[in-house]
């Protein structure tokens, strides 16, 4: 099975495709992930991805292709993986749909989670991140058990630079103006949910879709 994770930075994309990668048994994808985790390693791609992050901007497409097909050529995606913040542009898009038509194969759902730009930031402020997991908390809505600290690995949890509120009202134009034309891109594959609900009841309106 292979899915899209649609939708706003802080919509939720990683906290539903986290749970869905644990119900499906797929791995879960995401670029901004494999960006921050290259960041902290201190890796020339992190370093020039950084500068992007940083103001909200997206990453260009050269640099972010290549790093997410090299992963969904990997052994564990070969029955399939839940992508999170790719694509984020129709030329990216189309790229995917390019390789994987080559293999005779294509994408089986988007899953769109809808959230008004006026909840967005309220929310980006209590996120805390892990990067060495993935995993993303909520200071109120979803926190750790232990204060600061990843329920899954122990890591250190951290405010991400780009949560600031200028840098999320670029991000969410950024959002507007370049990824959300790819709702119309896939048609009949966007599936939409109400991702205003809490998270389990989001990841129900999932699993209902998904089957
Ligand atoms: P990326 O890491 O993908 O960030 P994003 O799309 O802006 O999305 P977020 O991770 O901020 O939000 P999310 O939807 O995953 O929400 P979350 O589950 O955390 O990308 C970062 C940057 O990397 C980009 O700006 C760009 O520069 C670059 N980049 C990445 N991919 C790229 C690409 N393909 N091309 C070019 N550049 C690229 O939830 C948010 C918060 O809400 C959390 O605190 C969570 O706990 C909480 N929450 C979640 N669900 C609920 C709920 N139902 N109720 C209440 N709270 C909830
Ligand atoms: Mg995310
Ligand atoms: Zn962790």
């Amino acid at each position: 099975m292979k899915i899209i994770m649609l939708g706003a930075p802080g919509a939720g994309k990683g906290t539903q495709a986290k749970l869905i990668a644990e119900k499906y048994g797929i791995p879960h994808v995401s670029t901004g992930d494999i960006f921050r985790a290259n960041l902290k390693a201190g890796t020339e791609l992190g370093k020039q991805a950084k500068v992007y992050m940083d103001k909200g901007e997206l990453v260009p497409d050269e640099l972010t292709v290549k790093i997410l097909l090299d992963r969904v050529a990997q052994e564990d995606c070969k029955n399939g993986y839940v992508l999170d913040g790719f694509p984020r542009t129709i030329p990216q898009a189309e790229v995917l749909k390019k390789a994987l038509a080559e293999l005779n194969d294509d994408v089986d759902f988007c899953i769109n989670v809808d959230v008004p730009d006026e909840n967005i930031i309220k929310r980006m402020s209590g996120r805390r991140a892990c990067v060495k997991c993935g995993a993303t908390y909520h200071i109120e809505h979803i926190p750790p058990k232990k204060e600061g600290v990843c329920d899954n690995c122990g890591e250190a949890l951290i405010l991400r630079d780009d949560d600031k509120p200028e840098t999320v009202k670029n991000r969410l134009d950024v959002y507007h103006k370049q990824t959300q034309p790819l709702i119309e891109f896939y048609g009949d594959k966007v599936k939409n949910v109400d991702g205003t609900k809490d998270m389990k009841a989001v990841f129900d309106a999932i699993v209902a879709i998904l089957g």
